[in-house]
């Protein structure tokens, strides 16, 4: 029988089932400020409402939703609503629901903290809209300069800027919120678990220890375009050639890097055309491992071979070891569950570098995620949002 909290905010899950469903690559598609994305704040402003939360927007995008005055002491905790192209319905929304219901289920038990509580929906965490995975995290931290994060620009050539006009948000206060960031004392953020580690260890909740470091890189390859039939195989300048060489290089790469993982998950060709050879060919590499310096020398080796005509970093996230301390006290708090790493990065890691931060994971039977795939079963989903509960009721203790 699953308990009474986790059918709400698995009815929550039900509530998005709809939004931004993406027909064409199954899964989801919601990103920054698109139709489906603004449908989810919406939801996020009336369910948050609708317990009782004092809902606002930050400067950077960020929803807050406050049970108590906004102010120092904060207790944090929820996720983010944005997904990859064609991700699953439960990383980054799991976390979100999972924490409107398990802070809705402390004030219905009578709990009087004496310190603020909010939940959290942070923006762009994907980065899958503008490139720069935890942008709203890190515009808040101060990590990512506000006028680059305007300047940005997404896969039709609309700047940030022009996306935030549209949909009314003015990108101007764009920028380092140290006051906010301040006001947080703990940060703990529930997630399906982007891995098999909890299955293999036959637990339906873990803790994170740590997060891989990882980057994203854009380059290009610049070639001569011309006619697919007219120009013989010796007269060409085919930039798709090197950018195969480029994806088996990156494959060759991260295989002899232990623990490496390297991804060419996005590529565009210009101009595109069947019968035409590209003039340019741009593809996205995302490499991780254990310590930055692996990712960096990894990079570096993939530059070195590929030849590419421009090599940008886009993203960069180093390596995370969450707040042993915190860490262990949730983990004994739910019954010494699981501590262990991930591959996969999150908000909780751009905040770890300002304040103790937490994560909890809930089982992922397949461990796929990024992929229509991603599930997690009820009971696992329920024990998630007991864990968060108890989780949060020991720390406004
Ligand atoms: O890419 C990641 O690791 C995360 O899911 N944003
Ligand atoms: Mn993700
Ligand atoms: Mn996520």
């Amino acid at each position: 029988m699953t308990p009474p909290g986790a059918l709400d905010a698995l009815a929550d899950l039900d509530d998005l089932a709809e939004v931004g469903r993406d027909r064409d690559r199954g899964g989801y598609s919601r990103h920054l400020w698109d139709d489906a994305e603004l449908e989810l704040r919406e939801w996020f402003r009336a369910r948050a409402t609708a317990l009782g939360l004092d809902v606002e927007q930050d400067r950077n995008g960020n929803l807050w939703a406050w049970w108590g005055q906004p102010g120092p002491g904060a207790l944090v905790t929820g996720s983010h609503l944005d997904s990859v192209p064609g991700g699953g319905a439960f990383d980054g929304p799991l976390g979100v629901v999972s924490a409107l219901e398990a802070v809705g289920r402390l004030r219905r038990s009578g709990v009087r903290p004496e310190r603020p509580v909010a939940v959290v929906a942070f923006a762009e965490e994907e980065g899958a809209r503008f490139g720069i995975a935890c942008l709203g995290s890190r515009l808040m931290t101060g990590s990512v300069d506000p006028a680059r994060a305007r300047a940005l620009i997404d896969g039709d050539d609309v700047t940030l800027e022009q996306a935030g006009r549209r949909c009314g948000f003015d990108t101007d206060g764009l920028g380092p919120d140290p006051e906010r960031v301040g006001w947080i004392e703990q940060f703990i953020e529930l997630h399906i678990e982007q891995g098999r580690g909890l299955v293999d260890q036959g637990s339906a909740v873990g803790v994170a220890s740590g997060i891989l470091a990882h980057g994203r890189w854009a380059l290009s390859f610049h070639g001569q375009g011309n006619h697919a039939g007219t120009t013989p195989m010796s007269d060409r300048d085919d930039p798709m050639i090197a950018a195969a060489q480029a994806v088996l290089a990156v494959q060759r790469v991260a295989g002899a890097t232990s623990d490496g993982r390297a991804t060419v998950g996005r590529m565009s060709v210009v101009p595109g055309g069947t019968n035409v050879i590209p003039s340019e060919v741009r593809l996205w590499v995302d490499v991780r491992s254990a310590t930055d310096v692996e990712v960096r020398s990894m990079v570096a080796e993939i530059a070195a071979e590929v030849g590419a005509t421009s090599f940008r970093q886009e993203s960069w996230s180093g390596a995370v070891t969450f707040d042993p301390d915190l860490a262990a006290r949730v983990a004994g708090v739910l019954g010494d569950v699981p501590i262990l790493p991930t591959g996969a990065g999150h908000d909780a890691g751009v905040l770890s570098e300002s304040l103790p931060t937490a994560m909890v994971f809930v089982r992922n039977p397949s461990g796929i995620s990024h992929a229509p795939g991603e599930f997690a079963e009820a009971a696992d989903c329920a024990a998630g949002v007991a864990a968060l509960e108890t989780a949060l009721r020991d720390l406004l203790r």
